[in-house]
């Protein structure tokens, strides 16, 4: 969640360096990985193994460390007669170093949404020599726990480290099973069994933790209790072992939480004893929420006390001054100009592209082609890193590659060539079409062109209010014709390239929603105007668009409720928890609270919800409006309707146990050509409505500062 006025707390996030040196350079520079080269070259052999299991023996990894240590991570390809010599001074970098040849020499691509892994027989020749641009690579933000990782088991977070590796990624946030050391903790205190387990959010509520929880402090409760004693929080503890025991091996640092309320410093010590520590750890003092008091001293207090609890933790360490700050929204909402830096402190540009988990094409690529350079090389620029803060990951890839790749780049690219590029490489062919899909989609929905403040949440999963009103933040004409050119490279596309069956399913899905607006739109113009038939000419083909869009979201594992409920049931280890977790799952995505106090935040467009909130939340709204009509009033009771809707449908659903399905039905290809010929009109109304809410959407952006 996020609103206007805690922003800037919300995008300033310190990091506090647990190092000993003297000066603050020097911390900077101790802030490396301690794992032996030995240790990072079979590390990544594994990697390499695992990605390419039968070219794997042609490739061959030195790793030597920097003598420096201000170095920032390098590496060198050389390839000759089919065997690739990868040298490196880190893990990470070789890792990099091997997936960098992989894009750039053999034109493939390894993302969320599949890889596309062709390549010759004989592995191509090249020279490389690349040093990253700056010291540190960062991923994480607390809420990701919670909307992506929550029921991951060892097999998913090994693709997720290698993923994060062959990015370059060295700074990661590691906030799993802090739990069980509150439980440890408050035991030890003395607290009670009940009282810890009441204090304790259920799984899916991790992220927002009670305040002495250690994580953004703004839950208590919720989605609990869990049993202390259940056998899930061992296997958490076993997971984050292995999680940081590779993260190590990869020469990764990983990031401890630190407790950013008044809580027992034995909680720091704990942690360390169990987790051991690379000297960094993340606390995020005022997520989401209002200071107290608005005045620095208040502030400063704060910082001082929270510092002082990290120097009591380890007598040994000397901690002032130590801040790396994560500048969170850089992309759209950057501090660090309006703050000169930061007075001096290092900081992390980090583009938050996400909010909530939810679904939609989007991206601020043309902001961030020029605003990490100007971070980076500005004059007196503090700048040493970039960073992904997204609230949930698993959507809009092309945004993550390429914000990954301004960590190695010292200028901005040309856009055009460059998402020609991506097309190549995400569907394994050179064609125009495919070329044209992605520049249409460049140039509507990955381009921010200083009109979009921040990604939104779709009308479509908001609870039905006749002032709603579905924003067209981008040129929805070029979104469709995306469409159409991505639908129209079938016949030159191996059947199978796991990414193209994505961004059909994807691209369909974005522009359903459009259609949905129309219909929206036409269907309460007619309400307005009292004009019965039109009503319900429009809004049967609105409910229509619902129905084709849980269809073609089902035929995508990647769009699946049954997938998300399923991984949570299997995380279960006793049947309360079972249902527990179900819960905790289907509340996530729907209502917190138990009166619905916030609702769909996280809402998803996935086959299930689509099939069983959302569309019966719809046929309600449509059904009341339409006995107004028939009772030739015009007054919609919006109270009543929103108390009958949560009783009949949202508590409903939230509290269900029905399964669906956790395997795709359905070929999306031929799903998407049968709904792209149903719905893809040109008639001109369509269009014409659409852009007209564009341009007052843009009127309105307009009116309101675009950039602070
Ligand atoms: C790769 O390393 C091997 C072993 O050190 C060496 O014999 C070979 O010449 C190297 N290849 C290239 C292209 O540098
Ligand atoms: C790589 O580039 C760096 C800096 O440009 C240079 O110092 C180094 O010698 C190069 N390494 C190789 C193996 O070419
Ligand atoms: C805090 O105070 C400053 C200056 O006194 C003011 O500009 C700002 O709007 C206030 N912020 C909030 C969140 O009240
Ligand atoms: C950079 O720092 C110097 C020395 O403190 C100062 O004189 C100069 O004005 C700064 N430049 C900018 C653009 O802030
Ligand atoms: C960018 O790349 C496109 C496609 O390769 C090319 O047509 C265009 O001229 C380039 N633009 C610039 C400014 O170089
Ligand atoms: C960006 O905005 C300008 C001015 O509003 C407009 O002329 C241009 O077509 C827009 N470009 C894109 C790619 O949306
Ligand atoms: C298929 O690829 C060929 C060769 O690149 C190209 O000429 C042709 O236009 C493509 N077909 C379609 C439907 O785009
Ligand atoms: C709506 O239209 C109906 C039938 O045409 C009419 O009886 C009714 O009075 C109208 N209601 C309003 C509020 O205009």
């Amino acid at each position: 969640m996020n609103s206007q006025n805690v922003l800037a707390f919300l995008t300033l996030h310190l990091f506090i360096l647990g190092c000993k040196a003297q000066d603050f350079t020097r911390d900077l520079n101790n802030l490396r990985s301690s794992t032996p080269p030995q240790v990072q070259e079979s590390a990544v052999n594994d990697l390499i193994r695992r990605i390419l299991p039968t070219k794997a023996e042609f490739f061959r990894i030195s790793i030597v460390p920097p003598e420096d240590p201000a170095e920032k991570d390098a590496f060198v390809v050389e390839s000759e007669d089919g065997l690739v010599n990868i040298t490196a001074n880190s893990g990470v970098a070789a890792a990099h170093g091997f997936h960098y040849y992989l894009k750039n020499i053999c034109k493939c691509h390894i993302s969320w949404d599949g890889n596309q892994l062709s390549l010759p027989d004989i592995l191509p020749p090249a020279s490389l020599n690349v040093t990253a641009s700056d010291r540190f690579r960062y991923f994480g933000n607390v809420c990701v726990a919670s909307y992506s990782w929550v029921w991951w088991d060892w097999s998913k977070w090994e693709n997720h480290l290698d993923w994060l590796a062959l990015n370059g990624m060295n700074l990661v946030l590691a906030p799993t099973a802090q739990e069980i050391i509150w439980i440890r903790l408050f035991t030890k205190l003395g607290l009670t069994q009940d009282e810890i387990q009441s204090h304790l959010t259920g799984p899916g509520f991790h992220a927002w933790q009670g305040k002495n929880g250690g994580r953004m402090g703004n839950i208590r409760g919720w989605g609990g209790p869990i049993n202390i004693n259940s056998l899930w929080y061992q296997e958490r503890l076993r997971l984050q072992q292995r999680i940081l025991a590779r993260m190590r091996s990869f020469g990764m640092m990983p990031v401890l939480p630190a407790f950013a309320g008044h809580v027992p410093l034995a909680f720091q010590r704990q942690l360390i004893d169990e987790f051991g520590t690379d000297h960094v750890y993340s606390a995020d003092p005022f997520n989401e929420m209002t200071p107290q008091f608005n005045n620095s001293e208040y502030l400063s207090a704060v910082s001082q006390s929270i510092l002082r609890g990290m120097d009591r933790a380890d007598p040994k360490a000397i901690w002032q001054g130590k801040l790396l700050i994560l500048d969170l929204a850089s992309e759209t909402r950057e501090q660090y100009t309006r703050l000169d830096y930061y007075f001096g402190h290092y900081f992390i540009w980090c583009m938050l592209h996400n909010f909530g988990g939810t679904i939609g094409l989007y991206g601020v690529l043309d902001n961030v082609n020029e605003l990490v350079y100007e971070g980076r090389y500005g004059e007196n620029s503090t700048m040493v890193g970039i960073g992904l803060t997204p609230e949930g990951i698993g959507q809009n890839y092309v945004a993550y590659d390429f914000m990954l790749e301004t960590g190695w780049r010292t200028e901005p690219v040309n856009m055009t060539k460059w998402f020609a590029d991506y097309s190549t490489r995400r569907y394994g062919i050179e064609d125009d079409k495919a070329v044209a899909a992605w520049e249409y989609l460049m140039s509507s929905v990955y381009v921010h062109n200083r009109t979009v403040p921040y990604n939104r949440r779709n009308f479509l999963i908001g609870r039905p209010n006749l002032k709603n009103k579905p924003t067209i933040w981008y040129r929805s004409n070029e979104l469709l014709l995306a469409w159409d050119n991505l639908l129209g490279i079938t016949e030159n596309i191996t059947s199978g390239i796991e990414p193209y069956q994505y961004d059909v399913v994807d691209v369909t899905r974005e522009a359903l929603v459009l259609h949905a607006a129309y219909y929206y739109t036409m269907m309460t113009n007619a309400f307005k105007h009292n004009i019965s038939s039109d009503f319900q000419l429009n809004a049967e083909q609105f409910q229509h668009i619902l129905e084709d869009l849980d269809w073609i979201l089902g035929s995508h594992r990647s769009f699946l409720l049954g997938r998300w409920l399923a991984d949570a049931k299997a995380a279960a280890t006793t049947s309360e928890e079972l249902h527990l977790f179900e819960r905790s799952a289907r509340h996530q995505i729907t209502l917190w609270g138990p009166n619905g106090e916030i609702m769909d935040y996280a809402g998803k467009q996935w086959a299930g919800i689509v099939q069983q909130y959302f569309t019966p939340r719809w046929a309600l709204f449509i059904k009341r409006l339409n006995d107004c009509l028939e009772a030739g009033t015009l007054n919609f009771d919006q109270q009543k309707f929103n108390a009958e809707v949560f009783s009949e449908v949202e508590k409903k659903f939230s509290m269900d146990f029905n399964i669906y399905p956790a395997t795709p039905q359905g070929d999306p290809v031929l799903i998407a050509k049968a709904i792209h010929q149903k719905w893809r009109s040109a008639k001109k109304r369509f269009s014409q409505t659409l852009t007209k809410m564009h341009n007052q959407y843009l009127n309105r952006v307009h009116k309101r500062q675009t950039r602070p």
